[in-house]
């Protein structure tokens, strides 16, 4: 059965998925990459940015997991890109250069439409303007029987748990704090939502932290 999943989320120890100001120059938002320093020195992140050897312990066992057995992936506008509003052309072509690292289709949530978009690699990324439902069943059309991944950010996450539809959830906390930013955890309660905690791994610079929505819920 394909599952729907979150992988490979970065917090903050506060809940926090992205710092405040997403821009051009701050991606995942001012300090938002503290969130992600378990994953950087990974073997999968050196990989994919075209580096050496990298890392090769718990962290990277985490990394490479996440990307196993993916058939599509859903993602927020915000983390497609600093754009907002309308799209003024369509230059911007997401962070990840002309082979992102997603090799499948890739839904893209937003208010704004926008033909699909082909890349290298396998990677298309598809504009849904009609809500999480339908991303969802073109996903797992595209998926044909693997898993879906939501990669994010905090709003999307946040709009498929408030819905009941992730079955699974890992998330890599990171001990900062941050204060401000995107909060995965706003007006949530993932008790009620039915979600329980399955099991947790020290990596070497993160705490992984799986979740799953109990049968029944
Ligand atoms: N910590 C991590 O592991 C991680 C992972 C992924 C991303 N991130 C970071 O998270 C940040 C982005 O997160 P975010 O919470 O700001 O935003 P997001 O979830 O990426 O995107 C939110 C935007 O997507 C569109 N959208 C979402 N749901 C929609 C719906 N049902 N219908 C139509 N459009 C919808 C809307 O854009 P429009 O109205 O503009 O179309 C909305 O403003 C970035 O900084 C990114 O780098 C962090």
């Amino acid at each position: 059965m394909s599952k729907l999943k979150v992988q490979c989320f970065g917090v903050s120890l506060d809940g926090f998925a992205a710092g405040p100001h997403q821009d051009l120059q701050n991606p995942l938002g001012l300090r938002g990459p503290e969130l992600m320093e378990w994953f950087f020195p990974t073997r999968v992140f050196q990989k994919m940015v075209g580096k050496g050897e990298g890392e090769n312990g718990v962290d990277n066992a985490m990394a490479e997991q996440g990307f196993v057995n993916i058939g599509a992936w859903i993602l927020g506008r915000n983390m497609f890109g600093p754009v907002r509003g309308p799209w003024p052309d369509e230059n911007w072509r997401g962070w990840w250069g002309e082979e992102p690292p997603y090799h499948v289709p890739v839904f893209v949530l937003t208010h704004h439409p926008r033909p699909p978009l082909t890349m290298r690699g396998g990677t298309v990324f598809h504009f849904v303007t009609d809500g999480i439902h339908s991303a969802l069943e073109q996903a797992r059309a595209a998926a044909s029987g693997l898993d879906v991944r939501v990669g994010g950010g905090a709003a999307t996450v946040r709009e498929y748990l408030r819905a009941q539809l992730i079955d699974e959830l890992h998330l890599a906390i990171r001990p900062v704090v941050l204060g401000a930013g995107e909060n995965l955890w706003r007006d949530l309660d993932m008790s009620a939502l039915g979600y329980e905690c399955t099991k947790h791994v020290a990596g070497e610079r993160a705490l992984h932290v799986f979740l799953r929505r109990k049968a029944g819920s």
